[in-house]
């Protein structure tokens, strides 16, 4: 028997990121090949023709599992009932601005948006925050709408993993699918903490620790860890636009693991509130390892943390601190 459509939210979905994004999750790379979606497409007034040329786009698309679409400038009309929101509206870093620099922009949309999204969206609706700063823009969201349980707010540092994912796969020359189980700790930032301690790679003499099979510690344990920290900064850089067609992507990846499972034995990166694991305080949205099994996450637990690891997850930890403080000034 044919599933009931699941109504799934873009918002920002005039833009880069949602003009890449759309036709993913219309193609089920989102929620599987055989889930019908209905299509939620919010934008503001200016983007307004923009949004319908992307909504007849996606009618000339005809896709299969797509059964319907709703493209509107009404933030109620947009969340009415959706299953699944992942919010990238809002304004993206340009070269040479901080993340700091859209922070004001942005963190008051994500409290309007929040209460939107409380009134109008179904109960059990899972949130993914894409727009930056993403980690605050998820808090903002959640301490925003209280009535949303926490385990349902998410944010987007999937595309950082899979980043590290690439960048193990380049520098072994193996194919990225067999690398797994590297993490992503803390912030969507520049201080986030790409670490490989458990990481393996899936040799033709079975799973091998990638620290044992890279040799070199030193790459491991410097230019490694910058080139991911920095690669949202070098797409600017090339592109002079951020990222999107692989935003696009790892927020398909985030949210096909989240409601369809992840891999035995694989452990992605989400960006989940902070319940004290590892020691992280508690009221900071974080990145973690975790497991996902009918539809809800957990953070992967009991992994050895060494001294160069646990200053550098402290490290994003403060910055999280601070960007949170920051956040609540601009909204005051
Ligand atoms: P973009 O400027 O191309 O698109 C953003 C869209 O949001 C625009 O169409 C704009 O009109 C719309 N928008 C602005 N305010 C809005 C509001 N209040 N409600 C609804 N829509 C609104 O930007 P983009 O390149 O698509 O990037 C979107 C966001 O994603 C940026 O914040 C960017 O920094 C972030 N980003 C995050 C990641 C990540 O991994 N977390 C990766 C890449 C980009
Ligand atoms: C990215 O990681 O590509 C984006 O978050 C862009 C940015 O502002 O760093």
């Amino acid at each position: 028997m044919a599933k009931n459509p699941v109504r799934v939210l873009v918002t920002g979905a005039a833009g880069q990121i949602g003009y890449a994004l759309v036709p993913m999750i219309a193609r089920g790379a989102m929620l599987g090949p055989d889930q019908p979606v209905i299509l939620h497409m919010l934008d503001i007034e200016p983007a307004a023709e923009a949004l319908n040329g992307v909504k007849m786009e996606l009618i000339d698309a005809a896709f299969p599992l797509l059964k319907g679409v709703v493209a509107t400038t009404d933030v109620a009309e947009a969340c009415k009932d959706v299953n699944i929101a992942v919010m990238v509206g809002g304004f993206p870093r340009k070269e040479g601005m901080e993340r700091k620099d859209v922070m004001s922009k942005n963190v008051s949309i994500y409290k309007a948006q929040a209460s939107a999204l409380e009134k109008h969206a179904a109960p059990d609706c899972k949130v993914l925050v894409v727009a930056n700063p993403a980690n605050t823009n998820a808090l903002i969201l959640k301490e925003f709408a209280p009535s949303i349980p926490e385990k349902n707010i998410t944010c987007l540092t999937r595309l950082d993993h899979n980043r590290a994912l690439g960048q193990i796969s380049e520098r072994l020359n193996v194919h990225v699918s067999d690398v797994k189980n590297v993490i992503i700790w803390g912030n969507h930032s520049s201080t986030q903490y790409p670490d490989v301690n458990h990481a393996t790679v899936t040799t033709s003499s079975g799973e091998k620790s990638v620290r044992e099979i890279v040799i070199d510690d030193n790459w491991l344990n410097s230019e490694f860890i910058t080139t991911v920290q920095q690669r949202g900064a070098a797409i600017i850089k090339a592109r002079k636009l951020s990222s999107a067609l692989s935003a696009a992507s790892s927020a398909c990846d985030h949210i096909r693991n989240w409601v369809l499972g992840t891999p035995k034995g694989t452990w992605v990166s989400m960006g989940v509130y902070s319940d004290g694991s590892y020691g992280i305080q508690e009221g900071l949205i974080y990145s973690f390892p975790v497991t996902c099994e009918k539809g809800e996450w957990s953070i992967v637990q009991g992994l050895k943390i060494d001294e160069f690891s646990r200053a550098k997850m402290d490290a994003t930890a403060k910055e999280l601190a601070e960007e949170k403080s920051l956040a609540y000034s601009c909204l005051n």
